[in-house]
Order: structure tokens, then C-alpha cells, then sequence
């Protein structure tokens, strides 16, 4: 079934979790979208997972426009959301619309994710106008990783809290059809889920969220040069793959790759006419 916003919307009411990952690639996508999540996010932790930056930050307009446009490619049924990397957004309401246009219009997503609450009311109503749905994103905000002091979970003390709900709030007020929670106390998610009338998604802000999301690699035990207390391994394609890499370099070193299974022919006649 072809998700769309309305899935999303609907989720809600119904009191249906829904489900998203990652992806960023064709490949991933196909296998992704197979699965049967409602959403994929190509977000901009791109930056850390695939190009191996310490940060998003380095992420470019290019960079996700060239991996959306591979994974709408490969999606069919999972509704496709492109991240907007930093600076293509915060420098101008007009900056912000352009950027979510191309997005939609090149990269051929269903709908655009950009983080901030309050800081980014105009952005999100001016690119909501334009038609383009937003998902909003707060709580633990990588893009604001030098104001906050490196990855903190985000809420903890009062005022904090509350001008994450009020950030939500803001983001509802805005337009936006859904909003990530990310990296804040659970007890916390939990309110806002039921402030909002728009479904919140869940990444490290625990289970009474409307629904979740992962990166595919953390979940996949795929990256491993830190591991968040919100993920859980759901298989260790890593070791799965580690373990064919070696098999494939014992196999060509001692003669058994590639077989004749794995070879063409040609006629015996046609070769002796060769030498
Ligand atoms: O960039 C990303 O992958 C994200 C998710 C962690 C929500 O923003």
C-alpha cells in the first residue's frame, strides 16, 4: 500500500504505530521499502554514516539531492522524506522554499524534514504554502550540535522541557504533518505526543511516540565507531558481510572463484582457431 502523508495523519487517529528508517541508496531502498515501513527518511546523518564525517554539518544540498534521487529510485510504497542540510534553510525564508522545491522536484521525495521549533516557524509555514509537507524535527537536533556542546539528550530540566513542547506546538501551528523527537527523556515524548494532533516519531524518546525510526546501519550493527543508548542491533549484517569478504578473498587466493558456474563459453573450435 503507497504511504502518503494522509498515512501518516491517519496513523494517529487510529492509534496505529508507524514505522520508518534510513536509507540512502538504491539497493537499501528496494530492501527497505520491501519490508513494508511507511517511511524512508534520506537524512542528512548521511554525512556520518556514509561519508564518514564526525558531524552533519559538512552535508551539502548536492550530497542529498544525489542520494534522495537514489532512493526514491528504489522506494515504490514507503513515503520518501529528504533531509534539508544546514545552511539551506536557516539563511532565508526564500532559501528555505528553494531548497524544499528541489527536493520534491528533483529528487522526487514526497515530502521535506528540517530541524528547529520556534526558530523556524516562517520557514516551515512559507514551504508548507508552497505545498511541499514538512516533517518537523526537535529535542536533540544534530545540526546544533556546536550550541548544544556535543550529542546531549536534550529536555532535562524544566525550561528545557518546556520550550520543547512548545517548539512542537509551534510546528503544528506551522503546518507540519509529523515531528521527529530525538534524544529527550521519555516522559517528556510522551506529553507532547498528546499535545500534538500530529504524530511524533520517536528516535531515542522512547515507546508512547506514534511511531519510530532508526538509522539502518546502527540497527544493521553496520556502523560502529559509536553506538547510541536509544539503539538496538536487529541483526549484524556486519559480521554477516565481514565473514563473505573473507570467504570471496580465500576462494579467488586458492582457485575456486570464479567456477565454471560463474563463467561463460565459447565454442572449443572458435578457440583453437585463437592461438
Ligand atoms: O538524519 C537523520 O537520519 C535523522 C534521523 C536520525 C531522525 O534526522
Amino acid at each position: 500500500m503507497k504511504n502518503s502523508v494522509s498515512t501518516f495523519m491517519d496513523a494517529k487517529g487510529k492509534n496505529e504505530k508507524l514505522t520508518m528508517l534510513t536509507a540512502y541508496d538504491y539497493s537499501m531502498a528496494k530492501i527497505i521499502d520491501n519490508a513494508g515501513v511507511n517511511g524512508i527518511l534520506v537524512g542528512d546523518s548521511l554525512g556520518m554514516v556514509c561519508l564518514g564525517y564526525k558531524d552533519t554539518l559538512s552535508v551539502t544540498m548536492e550530497d542529498m539531492l544525489h542520494h534522495i534521487k537514489a532512493v526514491t529510485r528504489g522506494s515504490k510504497d514507503a513515503l520518501v522524506v529528504g533531509d534539508m542540510p544546514f545552511m539551506s534553510y536557516q539563511t532565508s525564508v526564500y532559501d528555505a522554499v528553494k531548497n524544499a522545491g528541489r527536493i520534491i522536484q528533483e529528487g522526487c521525495a514526497g515530502a521535506v524534514k528540517l530541524e528547529g521549533g520556534a526558530t523556524v516557524y516562517e520557514e516551515v509555514k512559507a514551504i508548507v504554502k508552497a505545498q511541499i509537507p514538512v516533517m518537523g524535527h526537535i529535542g536533540l537536533t544534530p545540526q546544533s550540535v556546536n550550541m548544544f556542546g556535543g550529542f546531549k539528550v536534550q529536555g532535562k530540566d524544566e525550561n528545557k522541557a518546556k520550550q520543547i513542547i512548545d517548539d512542537a506546538k509551534k510546528l503544528e501551528d506551522a503546518g507540519v504533518f509529523s515531528i521527529v523527537l530525538e534524544g529527550i527523556p521519555w516522559k517528556l515524548a510522551k506529553i507532547i505526543t498528546e499535545s500534538v494532533t500530529v504524530p511524533t516519531i520517536g528516535i531515542g524518546a522512547g515507546k508512547f511516540c506514534d511511531g519510530q525510526i532508526l538509522v539502518y546501519q546502527d540497527m544493521l550493527g553496520l556502523f560502529t565507531d559509536f553506538t547510541p543508548k536509544f539503539v538496538k542491533t536487529y541483526g549484524n549484517a556486519g559480521e554477516v558481510m565481514n565473514t563473505a569478504f573473507k570467504d570471496y578473498i580465500d576462494e579467488v587466493k586458492n582457485g575456486v572463484f570464479p567456477s565454471e558456474e560463474h563463467s561463460f563459453k565459447i565454442d572449443d573450435e572458435i578457440i583453437g582457431k585463437l592461438y
